[in-house]
């Protein structure tokens, strides 16, 4: 694997590999045997051009954890801000050593764009670009909802499973969400029914052609078809103005979009015992979840965190530490 820049880039095997590694890495985490010597003298830089908690810290935590060299670098309070361009500020970046860089950028296709132009011989990893692709992020939901509904007493991770059969409901501003393309792709790779929901403001175009269905009424879904895991979106209100959500905010209103598409306590009923309930973070508590929601026993929202440092450390891994044929 030379870069990850997609879950597209992602086949069935390749995936299970990654959540397999995973767990490996989660294993030694257990045994709390933190630092591992894999990525000794190397240096993975975090390329940040975009606001971000979890994904920098815990590619960071990652990295350290296979005794890898870090430099953060966000575009605030860089140059940046004087006008400096991506390939100059990544060209700057790799003159320091880098080995590889992790990139979160506004702009959808900004790491392919880092991968392919020759500009850095680096591997490249998206970390969020844009509308567009978050794959580490899906990888580690993946991760979650296999441990969580396939695992077993003698193979708790469910090493080697892949997600056939399960129903996984994916709800909110899809229209905004690299989180919600990244899982439709991966959660489809691996043998998941996936269904989306959502107003229909908030329904990218071409989505009918996704392998997902598409349905705008979240009741109907959840008696229905009695998912196995809710994953509820952030509702991207910074996104939100000059398109088709209209300048002014969303529509549905708050409100209205609470009412129809929010979380709470009746709806976590109407859900099976065994589902559990996913949200990528930062939550918008209130809005597309209820404190209720977000705090129960279904929530597993703090372990999908602590899940992405185990996925993290086997991405950069499987792209540093392994020779492998390129895959993007
Ligand atoms: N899920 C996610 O990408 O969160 P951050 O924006 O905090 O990295």
């Amino acid at each position: 694997m030379r870069h990850l820049l997609s879950a597209a880039d992602l086949d069935r095997a390749t995936a299970i590999e990654v959540l397999d590694a995973a767990a490996q890495m989660a294993a030694t985490q257990a045994r709390e045997i933190k630092k591992l010597p894999t990525l000794r003298g190397r240096t993975v830089v975090n390329l940040f051009f975009e606001d971000s908690t979890r994904t920098r810290i815990s590619f960071e935590t990652a990295a350290k954890r296979l005794s890898a060299d870090v430099i953060n670098f966000a575009a605030k309070g860089s140059s940046v801000s004087k006008g400096e361009s991506l390939k100059d500020t990544a060209q700057t970046l790799q003159a320091m050593g880098a080995d590889a860089v992790v990139i979160r950028h506004p702009a959808s296709g900004a790491p392919h764009r880092l991968a392919h132009s020759g500009w850095v011989g680096t591997s490249v990893v998206n970390a969020g670009d844009g509308t567009h692709q978050h794959p580490t992020q899906a990888l580690l939901d993946a991760y979650t909802i296999r441990r969580h509904l396939t695992g077993t007493t003698g193979n708790p991770d469910g090493v080697g499973n892949d997600l056939t059969g399960l129903r996984v409901a994916i709800v909110g501003d899809v229209l905004h969400s690299r989180v919600a393309r990244s899982n439709v792709q991966l959660l489809h790779t691996l043998g998941a029914e996936v269904t989306l929901v959502s107003p229909p403001t908030l329904v990218p175009v071409g989505a009918e052609a996704w392998p997902c269905s598409i349905s705008y009424h979240l009741d109907a879904v959840l008696a229905d078809q009695q998912p196995d895991a809710i994953m509820m979106l952030r509702v991207q209100r910074e996104r939100m103005g000059g398109d088709r959500t209209g300048a002014t905010g969303f529509f549905p209103s708050p409100l209205e979009y609470t009412r129809s598409f929010g979380l709470d306590a009746r709806r976590l009923r109407m859900l099976p015992d065994h589902a559990i309930v996913l949200h990528p973070g930062p939550m918008n508590r209130g809005l597309e979840i209820s404190a209720e929601a977000a705090d129960s026993p279904r929530a597993v929202i703090l372990e999908q965190v602590a899940n992405g440092v185990a996925v993290r450390m086997a991405v950069l891994y499987l792209l540093l530490a392994q020779e492998r044929e390129t895959l993007a």
